[in-house]
């Protein structure tokens, strides 16, 4: 995407590229509350109004209070609003499972049938996806299985009852930005920090259990509260279940470990680790040790990406 790319100019295109696709079909969105697919919802509702119905699946991996945050926000522009409860679902697919990539196939099974369970019920067989261009190259590159990419990769999803529309696809982080500014969403909304599709599944290394994510999930709340207003591009904490030895009011522990990641970015393929004070990294961990169940030590990762990625998985 060229440096003169025109916010306005594109979702005059998408817009007329949705109502052709779509045509007089029922269609879903399926949304995070992120800013790609909020983008993409919203391209939607203007292209096609009452027809399409947002969709949010809650497969237990969400953050705190987030599934009944994002529904309420996606009902507040307008547009009609699925919130579907998976979370067993999800927990049942992924049991046993602790490589990353089998974890994000896995995911990526559970989410397409729920939303052509969704789908099938509502009489809808589009379903419009804010995938990104970022998504599909570290897919294709082999870097790891995004849970949103499926054409590009020659996987048909027709057996899911549903073909599938992409607007987004050609654009990266700053374009979408660019475009949700365009379409005046919230600043919480288009300068939000990406958050990814499969959630804090891939913020726990190894096997997700309900516990772990429960312990994710506050650890990621305390990092991203302590971090508000820094302009990190991401800031969250992800959880080692490798157990190491503290101690707390003179006894012995032995809890599991929290690594803390911050990082700069611009479109989320290259990022370096952010050079915090110690004097907050310090304040987060002791909240994370205090406050997260079975966690006896934080960690900072100073990993940049390459070599790493920044998520865990
Ligand atoms: P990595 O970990 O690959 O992450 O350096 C790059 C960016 O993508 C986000 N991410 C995902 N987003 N589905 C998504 O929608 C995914 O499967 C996924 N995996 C990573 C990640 O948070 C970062 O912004």
């Amino acid at each position: 995407m060229s440096e003169l790319f025109d916010p306005a100019e594109f979702i005059s295109e998408a817009t007329q590229l949705l109502k052709q696709r779509a045509g007089s079909r029922g269609a879903i969105v399926a949304c995070s509350g992120g800013v790609d697919s909020t983008v993409c919802a919203e391209l939607v509702r203007r292209a096609i109004g009452g027809r399409v119905v947002a969709v949010f699946i809650d497969d237990g991996m969400r953050r705190e209070g987030e599934p009944e945050r994002v529904a309420h926000a996606l009902g507040s522009m307008g547009l009609k609003v699925t919130l579907v409860q998976a979370s067993e679902r999800f927990f049942d697919a992924l049991k046993g499972i602790g490589d990353a990539e089998l974890k994000r196939k896995a995911f990526r099974e559970t989410f397409y049938s729920t939303l052509a369970d969704v789908a099938r019920g509502l009489g809808a067989d589009l379903l419009i996806q804010g995938t990104i261009a970022a998504d599909v190259v570290e897919t294709v590159a082999g870097v790891k299985t995004q849970h949103n990419v499926l054409g590009q990769i020659g996987l048909d999803t027709a057996r899911y009852g549903f073909s599938v529309t992409e607007p987004l696809v050609e654009l990266y982080k700053p374009q979408v930005r660019q475009v949700a500014r365009e379409l005046g969403l919230e600043d919480k909304v288009s300068g939000a920090m990406p958050f990814p599709g499969p959630g804090l599944m891939i913020r726990v290394v190894g096997e997700v259990t309900p516990e772990r994510i429960s312990a994710v999930r506050t650890a990621n709340k305390i990092v991203e509260e302590e971090m508000k207003g820094s302009g990190a591009f991401q800031a969250f904490a992800a959880l080692i279940p490798v157990r190491a030895t503290g101690t707390k009011e003179g006894r012995r522990t032995y809890g599991n470990i929290v690594s803390i990641r911050v990082v700069e970015s611009e479109d989320a393929l290259s990022a370096t680790a952010s050079d915090i004070p110690m004097e907050a990294l310090r304040r987060i961990a002791e909240r994370i040790v205090n406050e997260v169940d079975d966690v006896s030590r934080c960690v900072y990762d100073v990993t940049d990406k390459p070599p790493a990625t920044i998520e865990y998985e």
